[in-house]
Parts: C-alpha cells; sequence; structure tokens
C-alpha cells in the first residue's frame, strides 16, 4: 500500500525552499538587512499586547481598518487615481494572495502563464490549484518580447497571468506598455483572463519606473499584489496585499478562509504601517548600495543583469555551485538560482556588500569564479524536477526561483 496516500502528482516532491543556514552574511533570500527600530518594535508589542486581550473573539474578517491603512499607502503609487479599501485584499505573506487569486480565478480547465525564468512559486501554486501551467520565455536581457508574449496570450488563453515586476530572480522590471498590452490581449477573450502584477519588489524600482498602481483604473482585469516583507522590512511579519477592482476582491473572499488574518497580524501590520517611513527610508539606501553593487560587479568583468530589485543577477560562471559553495565557505550565503552559470545575491548593509566583494575576489584570485567563454559548456546545477509529475513546464521550471 503506498503512504502517504498523497495526491498522485505530488508523490515524491520536496518542499522546496532557500537553505536557512547559520552564516555570518546571509544574502540569499532577498530581505532587508535593516530591522525595525526599539519605537517600532515597542508600537508593534504594544499594538499586539493589546489584540491578545481579546484573543478569545475571532479577529474582523473583513480587517477593514488594516484594508484602509494599505490602501492610504497605495494611493502614493496611483499617479492621478485612486486606491480604496474596497479595492485591496490581505493575507499571509503575497504567496498566500496568489494563491488564492488561483484558487478562485484558476482551477481544473484553466490555464495560468507566466515568462521564465521567473519565481518558482508560480507553477506550485497552479500545481496546488490543478491550474494548468504555461511558461512562455523572457529575451536573453531577461525582457519580454512583446509581441511574442501577446501572440502567447492569444493561444493559450490563460486565466491567470503572473508578471513579476521586478522579476525574481533577473530584476527586470516591466514597462507600462506591456502590462497595458497584456491586459488588453487578455480582455480579448471570454471569460477574461487576469493580469497579476506581482510588485514584491516594487518600491525597489529605479527612478522613472512607474507602479502598475497607476494602471488599475484603465484596466478591471489588473491585479496589482505586493508585500511588506521586503522593502517594510516585515518578512516576519507575513502579510502579502493587492489591489483591483472591488468585484475581484468580492470574488475572492468566496474561497478565502474565514479569519485567515489573525488579531495579532492585523495589529502588528497596522502598527508597521504607522512606521511606514521609517521601515522604508532604507530603501533609498539600498538601492544606492545595489547600483554600487551593479557597476562594481561590471568593472570586474562579470555579467550583471540590469536590477530594479533588491538583489542582482550576476555570471556567468562555468560552475556556478564551486563559486556558491565557495562563498558559502567563505561566510556569505547568496543562492544558487536562475539560467545556468548565473548566481543572485541580495543587497545587504554596506559590510555585508565588503564581505561579498571580498570573498568573490578571493575566489577569483584562486582561480574557482571562472568566468564562462563562448566554448566553455556550462555545468550549473539543476533544479529536481519537481514540476515534472505535475505536468508543468519542466525546462523552465528548472530555472526558477522561490524566496
Ligand atoms: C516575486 C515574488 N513574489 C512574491 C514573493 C512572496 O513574498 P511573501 O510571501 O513573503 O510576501 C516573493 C518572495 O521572495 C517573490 O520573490
Amino acid at each position: 500500500m503506498s503512504w502517504p496516500p498523497l495526491r498522485e502528482e505530488l508523490a515524491g516532491l520536496e518542499p522546496y525552499g532557500a537553505p536557512q543556514l547559520d552564516v555570518p552574511v546571509k544574502l540569499n533570500v532577498n530581505e532587508n538587512p535593516y530591522g525595525p527600530s526599539p519605537a517600532c518594535v515597542a508600537d508593534i508589542a504594544a499594538a499586539v499586547a493589546e489584540a491578545a486581550t481579546t484573543l478569545n473573539r475571532y479577529p474582523d474578517r473583513e480587517f477593514v481598518e488594516l484594508r484602509t491603512a494599505l490602501a492610504a499607502y497605495l494611493s502614493r503609487d496611483a499617479g492621478s487615481g485612486q486606491v480604496t479599501p474596497e479595492m485591496v485584499w490581505a493575507a499571509n505573506g503575497s504567496n498566500e494572495v496568489m494563491l488564492q487569486i488561483l484558487q478562485a480565478f484558476g482551477g481544473p480547465g484553466r490555464t495560468a502563464l507566466s515568462f521564465a525564468p521567473t519565481y518558482s512559486m508560480y507553477p506550485e501554486y497552479a500545481r496546488d490549484t490543478m491550474t494548468r501551467w504555461v511558461a512562455g520565455r523572457r529575451e536573453s536581457d531577461f525582457s519580454l518580447d512583446l509581441d511574442a508574449a501577446h501572440e502567447l496570450v492569444k493561444r493559450e488563453q490563460p486565466s491567470v497571468i503572473l508578471l513579476p515586476s521586478p522579476n525574481n530572480p533577473t530584476g527586470t522590471a516591466l514597462p507600462p506598455e506591456a502590462v497595458a498590452a497584456l491586459c488588453a490581449a487578455a480582455a480579448s477573450y471570454e471569460p477574461c483572463g487576469l493580469v497579476v502584477v506581482d510588485e514584491a519588489y516594487g518600491e525597489f524600482r529605479r527612478e522613472g519606473v512607474p507602479s502598475a498602481v497607476e494602471l488599475l483604473s484603465e484596466h478591471r482585469n489588473l491585479v496589482v499584489s505586493r508585500t511588506m516583507s521586503k522593502a517594510f522590512a516585515g518578512a516576519g511579519l507575513r502579510l502579502g496585499y493587492l489591489a483591483a477592482e472591488p468585484s475581484l476582491i468580492d470574488a475572492i473572499r468566496v474561497v478565502r478562509l474565514p479569519y485567515h488574518l489573525s488579531a495579532l497580524t492585523q495589529a502588528a501590520a497596522l502598527a508597521a504601517l504607522r512606521h511606514a517611513p521609517e521601515l522604508l527610508g532604507k530603501v533609498d539606501e539600498l538601492r544606492a548600495e545595489r547600483d554600487g553593487l551593479v557597476d562594481w560587479l561590471r568593472v570586474q568583468g562579470f555579467e550583471v543583469a540590469d536590477s530594479d530589485a533588491n538583489f542582482i543577477l550576476f555570471g556567468r560562471f562555468v560552475d556556478r555551485h564551486a563559486v556558491w559553495q565557495g562563498l558559502l565557505d567563505r561566510g556569505v550565503l547568496i543562492r544558487e538560482t536562475g539560467p545556468d552559470g548565473w548566481l543572485r545575491v541580495s543587497v545587504g548593509t554596506p559590510a555585508e556588500t565588503t564581505a561579498f566583494k571580498d570573498a568573490l575576489i578571493d575566489l577569483r584570485e584562486r582561480g574557482d569564479a571562472s568566468p564562462v567563454r563562448s566554448k566553455d559548456n556550462i555545468t550549473g546545477r539543476r533544479r529536481p524536477a519537481e514540476a515534472d509529475r505535475a505536468q508543468l513546464d519542466t525546462d523552465v521550471n528548472a530555472n526558477q526561483e522561490k524566496a
């Protein structure tokens, strides 16, 4: 008898996640390296203590106060439009927000689509909701070929298109024309597809790169998701959210579990939002640190993808695993992910950047970080074909990232 009695397509699959190792310099999961100030910690603690006094009661299922605060925050990026509380939804991390989107709008007989290399949780949301998964490809500079993307959307008629901007693991932001064109393409068939722009790293975008929040009033099939995990320095809080037309929010409310956002989470998130200027205050520093590291890596002769996020994809290495291991041996944990030969490093404090640079230079001087030459066969380790059994696009899935 087979045990455990799992769904057949899940048998043998490993839960995937970045290694959580205790090392001096952790630059592997795109966290914000700066923790909250003592004043912010005290405010969060007081808010949670207050919420604890009524833990015998279920929390506000509609978390109206939190949605109101998130709407006010998002309205800053809405251009001439406005985000209202009825347009906002939240859950325990944007991973859960997007799973709920697939639960409501995906499902058997429906298709979810993205463009690889991209965030590796996307095919997992599809697998877990029995949604068919299709992945198109990005160009060699990781941008989207809009004509090809348009054609793929028309052909596959996806119910949900997942577009991270900036993309993980490449850092590539999408221009508003691309979002608008894909919204129009997804609106051209019946039932209309949704375009989900995943702005988990949106606050780190470079000057002049607009947020898709600006486009919400123009496309009723557009959803923009965000998280407090990155720019807000709240990865441990587990609070992701989205903005969309109120009818889409009502549809998601059908699939959410009752009281999915605990009273403690709501209280802590509200307190953190009151400290938004402080928590977001490090974003400019991190963007400057990122741009400096991109320049430095290029001066050192590495290939570097342009980044609008708080991480950088760089390479390419003949044996990226050896480079990853060499850095780890020197106390610096980065992420072995992306297309073969590439590695991803999160942007940390100046001291962490220095540790990373020193370790990389040391490795190179010892000949252990050779860049790829055109004749080289790259031996980047490929991911387990977790998607095989779920009938996903394994070729694409092998090069995706989760964290
Ligand atoms: C592109 C992207 N979207 C969403 C998430 C999920 O973030 P969270 O669930 O912490 O909000 C991540 C996490 O790294 C990500 O890289």
